[in-house]
């Protein structure tokens, strides 16, 4: 039996691995995901297996319940709420290592050991360091993981909350819980001074993930819960320690790698370092810049004048964003796509890696409305196609063609790579009035001549540029 179980985890380890593998393209996404909760259910089984003498019928009510409630979710769930539903993912999965390793600590050490002796001296050092570790990032991805929560479902205020010596203050609560920590795991040895130090370990971990959250703006949360993803996956490794389970540290380390590469992957495309999105407060001051600053010279246009520029054009680029989302504008985008094409004109879509709200969040709409991969082509490969288009039609995006990041040395997106749409030889910009996008400020690429601004909401105003160009 022992010899099936192993087999069964180092199969669950592949297929993770090879799951893994294949999110990294669109195409194969779906097959991978499958993969990976096929690998879940055989990981699970296995260990319920290993365990031996349990209670099944709590365990598969429990698996039941779980399954309802995701199941639910994942149904329910708006594409735009996806960032909030990752969140609480990790803060549970955090939340969880830190309790099993609680309770292994707890058992094994105050219940079945009684008398005066450690964490250490009892467990080995190598389970009692990482049970300690466990219980510290567990418990902060837990409370950070519902920070970022409710900032992004907007329960709480999006805006940095920043106050003198905070930093200060953060590191000195840092210091002290990683002090009780030694002190739990290596010093302590009676029950009451296990316990107590345990716990003020776990509280201070829960204290330290909300301080770590809160001076973070609303728009930097999906690089923060893309950290605390990273977390997430460190907290179940270290529990994979503790349980001595290799499986449980394949797949934390699986976790905890990819949510750091997505980090800097993000971190990058906006051209921040991950300091500045972890301390540096961005949006506390720029809901202000936003308005103080009026729009002058915007020339409006509409859908009938829109589609005629379009059937005139032999190279159109589509730029998606953020709108396209909220709009649920991806299939009606791709019919009039179909349509051009049908009348011999060249339609690609530029792809900018922070569109939208979360990482891949344009590829994944318009894979939605079955458009060609091909058509997609990443920011560094179109950049240089936009002088030689006729027509840039820009479908609720705003931050990622901001031509302040290249030419407003003041500007807080200032240094961030955009797609170049200004070099295009007319720019049609499909939003709903003239409001800022995510960083909150104004975007001049509104004022350009070769800009026209066709206001509605995207479905609405691509349902009628569709109608048109029917009739043309
Ligand atoms: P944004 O700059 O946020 O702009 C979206 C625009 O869509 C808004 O200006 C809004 O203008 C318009 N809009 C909203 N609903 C609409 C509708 N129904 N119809 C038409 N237009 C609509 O979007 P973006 O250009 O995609 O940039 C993404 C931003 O999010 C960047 O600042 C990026 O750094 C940030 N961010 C992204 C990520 C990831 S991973 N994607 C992660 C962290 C931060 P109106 O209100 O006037 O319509």
């Amino acid at each position: 039996m022992q010899t099936l179980i192993h087999v069964a985890y180092l199969l669950a380890s592949a297929l993770f691995i090879f799951g893994l593998r294949q999110l990294a393209q669109v195409k194969t996404a779906r097959r991978g995901n499958l993969m990976a909760a096929t690998a879940m259910l055989i990981a699970i089984i296995a260990a319920l297996i290993d365990l031996g003498t349990i209670d099944y019928a709590y365990i598969i009510v429990g698996m039941l319940i779980g399954a309802l409630i995701g199941g639910l979710f994942a149904v329910k769930v708006a594409m735009t709420a996806m960032p909030q539903m990752v969140a609480i993912f990790n803060g549970m999965g955090g939340g969880a290592s830190a309790l099993v390793a609680f309770a292994y600590f707890f058992d094994g050490v105050v219940v079945q050991q009684p008398g005066t002796t450690s964490v250490a001296a009892v467990l080995g050092g190598d389970v009692a360091l990482t049970t300690g570790l466990s219980i510290l990032i567990g418990g902060v991805t837990f409370t950070g993981s519902w920070v970022a929560f409710a900032k992004l479902q907007e329960i709480i205020s999006g805006k940095p909350t920043l106050f003198a010596g905070q930093h200060l203050l953060n590191l000195m609560i840092f210091v002290a819980t990683t002090a009780v920590g030694i002190y739990a795991c290596f010093f302590a040895n009676t029950p009451e001074t296990l316990v107590s130090s345990m716990s003020l370990l776990a509280l201070g971990a829960l204290l330290l993930g909300i301080l770590l959250v809160i001076p973070i703006g609303g728009a930097d949360m999906p690089v923060v819960i893309s950290l605390l993803n990273s977390y997430s996956g460190i907290a179940a490794a270290m529990t994979g320690f503790v349980l001595q389970n290799n499986l449980l540290i394949i797949s934390g380390s699986l976790v905890g790698a990819s949510g750091l590469i997505l980090t800097r992957i993000m971190c990058k495309a906006m051209n921040r370092s991950l300091a500045n999105v972890l301390f540096g407060g961005f949006g506390a001051e720029q809901t202000a810049m936003a308005g103080s600053r009026e729009y002058e010279n915007i020339k409006e246009t509409g859908a009938e004048e829109s589609a005629m520029l379009m059937e005139a054009a032999s190279n159109v680029i589509v730029v998606p964003g953020y709108g396209l989302a909220v709009a649920q504008a991806q299939h009606i985008v791709q019919e009039m796509a179909e349509l051009l094409e049908g009348k011999g004109c060249q339609v690609r879509y530029a792809i900018h890696p922070v569109a939208g709200r979360m990482p891949g969040h344009m590829n994944v709409l318009l894979a939605e409305a079955n458009v060609p991969y091909d058509r997609l082509v990443e920011m560094d490969q179109i950049n240089s196609e936009f002088k030689n288009s006729d027509v840039t039609l820009i479908v609720g995006a705003n931050d990622v063609v901001n031509p302040a990041a290249i030419k407003d040395k003041a500007s807080p997106i200032y240094g961030m790579p955009i797609l170049n749409v200004h070099e295009s030889q007319t720019v049609i910009v499909i939003k709903r009035s003239l409001s800022p996008g995510f960083a909150g400020i104004k975007n001049e690429l509104f004022e350009y001549p070769n800009t026209l601004m066709l206001f509605g909401d995207a479905k609405k105003v691509l349902m009628t540029m569709v109608e048109e160009l029917k009739n043309l």
